[in-house]
């Protein structure tokens, strides 16, 4: 073991927040034996979980068949994963049970019970086959958030159809290239839905989308927002008329465990989309384990509220196929959080007492920014447990997240993990682990984690590549159509090894720390430093709601740092003095040579900082493809400020 210098660890976060004697009083798991289990025999510590908490039609022969990289859970054994989201919960007499409490934007809702859900979709299943999709066939998804989505995919699993889910702010072009490359038979959309007190189309993109997608033969269309919209006749049919002639009844078919369940596309660093391939058995012990255990689901009582849309993959794992599979009752909401005000969201968990909040790191700096008079009009006295995913959290913004929304009494479990680990990897369990702001903790029981420096030697201490050491249940399968992608993206770079291409760093105590893609790891006068702990000093400024730092070439220093701050509604600071800031927060190494105000990042979107483009903003170059942007105009202001700056060298 070596104390690395492959990343720079500059900061150290001396806070500890030990579960409360409250929390801890009915939590499912309060000391350490899960991990000794898992530690000594990983393989029967899965099995066991995949015992308790699926229904299996077929026992399997073997936990594990791994010949690296292409890994096989649970051999021979066969379920349907629709069967246990939903009919087992209703023959245990639950089918009156709320599964979705779900709201539209414009304020209409719908509580959709098990047995509710259960109809539609053994219905719809029927529409698929009947539109001539069989096990194996690909059906396209792009739909708002509705809890047709969840039907569509439920519906595809029981008879063995592979879902490919694109998110509905998607354009046309990549919701074509998607279906193209899946090679889909049928898509399902919607007229429309809401948005930002608007209602936004969606069949004319879709319309667009399959005027060059020669595979597909069908296209479903659900009526969500009400706006016109052209039929093809013989392709197109409304989704209520083909469900008011369906027959009503479709049995669950058993899948083999490693049945295909879904695809879902990621981008990668450079290149098309990769398909990620996940499967029936493994995926769903792993989604169902981490959703009960990660969130000390009790579903008697729980209120669970995931913020993602159906379109990531933490809809998929913590919207559909986890919470259904446990049985939980959640809250799904359609539309932004800041229609019609930017209580939206504190509305909602007033309103439906919500106890299990799980959100993402940049929505928490954008309620940071509102001003916490937002949440402080609501009564949140019923959560007790709140979660990030999908970028670090920085140390304040987790502090704000405590003190404003978890009142001071919520554990906070900070998730890492991907769309191709499928389900939480690493992560506090709420009632046996003592969090530290910004650290997603330790591996998960039954996960192997290890950091390494450049050469793939183990890191003891500081910062290092993350990797991961073993194969787990809800692992990618592979690429769609390309094996060897799969192969040289993930297992290549370090030998035997998973790499996540995160960069984090290790703590005296063991804690990890994730600092961001690698790709996000800046160099500078031969340091290399993570744009996370730049970032995370100047979050730490009260004036500060949100910070992008990104490495552009110089010179002198290889690279220089430079940093992208947005403000608090209200706050003012000079650029001098937030410099000197972040010298005395982490070092004068790190700070920023140029500091640009703006009051907007460029953000995918999925919310994350599109650093890749702040680079070329701060090279000068020209912007290339801006068209995964939400907000593309943030950009041209920013580039118009960059052309207008001092030079200062
Ligand atoms: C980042 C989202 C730090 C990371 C589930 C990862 C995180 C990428 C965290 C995957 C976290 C996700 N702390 N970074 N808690 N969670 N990430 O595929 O860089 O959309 O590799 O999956 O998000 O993003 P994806």
């Amino acid at each position: 073991m070596t104390e690395s210098n492959a990343i720079d660890a500059l900061q150290w976060e001396n806070r500890r927040f030990p579960p409360s004697e409250a929390f801890k009083t009915d939590t499912l798991v309060a000391g350490t034996f899960m991990y000794d289990e898992a530690d000594a025999d990983f393989e029967g510590f899965w099995a066991r979980q995949a015992a308790e908490l699926l229904d299996w039609s077929t026992p399997w022969q073997q936990v594990l068949d791994w010949d690296l990289p292409f890994a096989k859970w649970f051999v021979g054994g066969q379920l349907n994963v629709s069967y246990n989201c939903l009919d087992r919960h209703v023959l245990a007499g639950r089918g009156d049970k709320v599964a979705i409490l779900w709201e539209g934007e414009p304020g209409d809702t719908r509580a959709v019970t098990y047995a509710e859900l259960l109809d539609e979709t053994q219905r719809f299943a029927n529409v698929l086959k009947s539109l001539g999709v069989g096990k194996g066939d690909r059906v396209n998804i792009y739909l708002p958030m509705i809890p047709e989505a969840a039907i569509a995919m439920l519906a595809c699993a029981r008879i063995g159809a592979v879902h490919s889910v694109v998110f509905g702010g998607f354009a046309a072009h990549s919701l074509r290239d998607r279906i193209n490359d899946a090679e889909a038979k049928v898509l399902i959309t919607a007229d429309g839905g809401h948005r930002r007190g608007d209602v936004f189309a969606l069949k004319p993109v879709a319309d667009e989308a399959v005027a060059s997608t020669p595979g597909v033969t069908s296209v479903v269309v659900v009526r969500r927002g009400g706006n016109d919209v052209k039929m093809v006749d013989g392709r197109d049919h409304w989704y209520h008329d083909l469900m008011a002639a369906a027959d009503p009844i479709c049995p669950p078919d058993p899948m083999d465990a490693e049945q295909l369940l879904f695809l879902l596309y990621t981008s990668g660093t450079t290149g098309k989309p990769k398909g990620i391939m996940h499967t029936s058995g493994g995926y769903l012990t792993q989604v169902a384990f981490t959703h009960k255990y990660v969130f000390d689901l009790h579903p008697e009582t729980d209120i669970f509220w995931c913020t993602a849309d159906v379109g990531w993959i933490t809809g998929h794992s913590y919207i559909v196929y986890g919470p259904l599979a446990n049985g939980a009752t959640q809250v799904m909401y359609e539309g932004v959080p800041n229609y019609p005000d930017n209580d939206r969201m504190w509305s909602i968990i007033e309103k439906y007492k919500v106890t299990l909040f799980y959100t993402a790191p940049t929505a928490i700096r954008t309620f940071m920014k509102w001003g916490r008079q937002e949440p402080d009009k609501h009564d949140l006295s019923s959560l007790r447990l709140l979660g990030s995913v999908g970028e670090p959290i920085n140390p304040e913004a987790w502090m704000w997240y405590h003190e404003h929304i978890g009142g001071g009494r919520c554990p906070i479990v900070d998730t890492w993990w991907q769309t191709e680990t499928g389900a939480i990897m690493i992560s506090p369990l709420p009632g046996a682990t003592t969090t530290k702001p910004g650290s997603a903790t330790f591996a998960l029981p039954g996960i192997g984690t290890e950091l390494v420096d450049e050469e793939g030697r183990a890191v003891a201490r500081g910062g290092g590549y993350l990797t991961l050491t073993r194969p787990w249940p809800a692992m990618l399968r592979g690429i769609w159509g390309d094996p060897e992608r799969y192969r040289d993206t993930y297992w290549s770079r370090f030998e035997g090894r998973y790499f996540a291409g995160d960069g984090a760093k290790l703590d005296d105590d063991g804690y990890l720390w994730l600092l961001g893609r690698v790709d996000d790891v800046m160099n500078v006068s031969g340091h290399r430093i993570s744009t996370t702990e730049v970032e995370s000093a100047l979050v730490a400024h009260p004036a500060v709601a949100e910070a992008a730092v990104v490495g552009a070439n110089d010179p002198t220093t290889g690279q220089a740092i430079i940093a992208y701050v947005t403000l608090r509604s209200g706050a003012e600071v000079d650029e001098q003095d937030l410099r000197t800031f972040v010298g005395n927060e982490i070092g004068s190494i790190a700070k920023p040579k140029m500091i640009y105000f703006t009051p907007d990042l460029p953000k995918t979107r999925s919310g994350k900082i599109m650093r890749r483009l702040l680079r070329d903003v701060a090279e000068g170059r020209n912007l290339g493809d801006t068209s995964t942007l939400a907000d593309a105009s943030v950009v041209s202001e920013l580039q118009r400020r960059a052309a207008d700056a001092p030079h200062d060298d």
